[in-house]
């Protein structure tokens, strides 16, 4: 199956969602994700879930055409909060120009909420993970933090006022990025999720076969996620991102942990991590800050060497 001609991206490159070839103009994009709670508010919970699960269709340079709710929810909970979930996941949906078709739910002791997703591209619009080239600037849309203060959020350590800005990312749709990336033009595109930016990096690299530099003092940190890693607020999937990339990166001699760990910090409804021409690489940052997006260029793609690891935090 997985070589089947119109699977133009599947299982092999760790990309963001799955395309398939319909017609000779038509590709769609499907993907699915689903969690449990990640901030006290239902409305607000609903659209981080949303935005994090559209998110894979923008990353593939796609456009959100439908979604389906996937709920789980225990039946001795208040329905009301189930209807706020709904109202914000339908609220993401609409803003992204896409259609609620329907869903699923079933009984669990715990909270679940996400989006299965179907968007389209032309076939030869497709951005996949796997097509950076040597030369291109890496561009990163939104700040890196979010473990770490969902973390914190749980045992109610997160800074208030640093955490509203954290929710506020969160819930924002990647389609204004993705949207100047197609306007500008781009060779590779992922979205920061749960293997965290060094994770997402290294598929970049290793699908392109091409090493990625990336400058530590540009990566953009969420204000207040620095202290949170020093005071070790720090999720398990942090340790599990850096365990899987043992052997694979170079990271600076001199680094605390504290901030490497924050490298590592699984995202929820991250930023995209766009390749482009160095050519281009101005106008595209031009263009996202028109779009009202804080980008920053935090590396390079270099050409690999054998024998060298395929990422390098310098
Ligand atoms: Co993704
Ligand atoms: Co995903």
């Amino acid at each position: 199956m997985l070589s089947d001609p119109k699977l133009l991206v599947g299982l092999g490159t760790s990309d963001d969602a799955a395309v398939y070839l319909v017609g000779p103009d038509v590709a769609i994009i499907q993907t699915v994700d689903f969690f449990t709670p990640v901030v006290d508010d239902p409305f607000l919970f609903g659209q981080i879930a949303a935005a994090n699960a559209l998110s894979d269709i923008y990353a593939m340079g796609g456009k959100p055409l439908l979604a389906l709710n996937i709920v789980c929810f225990p039946s001795c909970l208040d329905t009301g909060i189930l209807r706020q979930i709904l109202q914000g996941g339908a609220d993401k949906v609409k803003e992204a120009g896409a259609l609620l078709a329907g869903g699923h739910s079933i009984d669990d002791n715990e909270p679940k909420y996400g989006l299965a997703v179907t968007g389209t591209a032309k076939p030869d619009e497709v951005w996949a993970n796997a097509a950076a080239q040597v030369g291109d600037v890496l561009i990163l849309t939104k700040p890196i933090g979010t473990g770490v203060f969902l973390t914190a959020n749980k045992v109610d350590l997160a800074p208030g006022e640093e955490f509203a800005l954290v929710c506020d990312y969160m819930a924002q749709l990647n389609a204004a990025a993705a949207s100047a990336a197609r306007e500008v033009g781009i060779s590779a595109c992922t979205d920061i999720t749960g293997f965290g930016l060094l994770g997402h990096a290294y598929e970049v690299a290793s699908g392109s076969a091409a090493r990625l530099e990336i400058y530590l003092d540009a990566v953009p940190l969420f204000p207040g996620a620095i202290d949170l890693a020093r005071q070790g607020l720090v999720p398990a999937g942090t340790y599990r991102n850096r365990d899987n990339l043992v052997g694979k990166i170079v990271l600076p001699s001199s680094i605390p942990a504290y901030q490497s760990d924050l490298l590592f910090d699984p995202q929820t409804s991250g930023g995209l991590l766009l390749s482009v021409p160095a050519a281009k690489s101005t106008a595209l940052m031009a263009t996202l800050q028109q779009r009202g997006i804080t980008a920053s260029a935090i590396g390079e793609v270099v050409a690999a060497n054998v024998g060298e690891p395929l990422l390098e935090v310098l």
